[in-house]
């Protein structure tokens, strides 16, 4: 059976690593927007892996509301999110589990936390001055916004 990767990204962030993915993966693997899957049968896969960035503290509702309709199938795989955000590694699995553990009850699912990136001149006002705050109290510069840990990404890439 094949591996799985389902992905929803805003910014591109996630969607980058997952290209990674696939031009580095050894084995087959199929690859969807999380929007796009359609009926996709998900127990034809042998480890599901959902990618995704975090907005506002939260895992996106695309995400976690395709967590739960589809809890059946998820509760019986094998299932790692792989998370992008700028400033969430302390809270990075709480973020994961408050989005989606009351679905996968009994599934001792994985996250993986990779950093996150972002272009802030593509962001509204508002934005621009919470990145800026966030960026301040991280040190890392607004205005090349990339906290992504190479390392992480690789060791996940190593997998497919
Ligand atoms: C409106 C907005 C809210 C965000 N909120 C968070 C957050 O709460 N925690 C965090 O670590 N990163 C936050 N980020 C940064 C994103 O998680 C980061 O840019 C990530 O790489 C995006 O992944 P994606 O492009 O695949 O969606 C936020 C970004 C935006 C634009």
């Amino acid at each position: 059976m094949k591996n799985l990767v389902l992905y929803a990204s805003r910014n591109n962030t996630t969607e980058e690593t997952v290209l990674r993915i696939k031009s580095h993966a050894n084995d087959p693997i199929d690859i969807y927007k999380i929007s796009e899957t359609g009926d996709l049968n998900l127990s034809l896969y042998s480890h599901i892996y959902i990618g995704t960035g975090i907005y506002g503290g939260r895992l996106p509702y695309s995400v976690t509301s395709y967590v739960k309709k589809n809890k059946v199938v998820l509760r019986q795989k094998p299932v790692t999110f792989f998370i992008h955000g700028l400033d969430s590694q302390d809270k990075y699995t709480k973020i994961v589990d408050q989005g989606v553990s009351r679905y996968l009850e009994g599934n001792p699912y994985e996250s993986i936390y990779l950093g996150g990136k972002l272009d802030i001149s593509a962001q509204s006002f508002i934005i621009k001055m919470i990145l800026i705050e966030i960026a301040n109290k991280n040190h890392f510069d607004p205005n090349n916004a990339d906290t992504r840990k190479e390392e992480a990404i690789s060791e996940l890439i190593k997998r497919f």
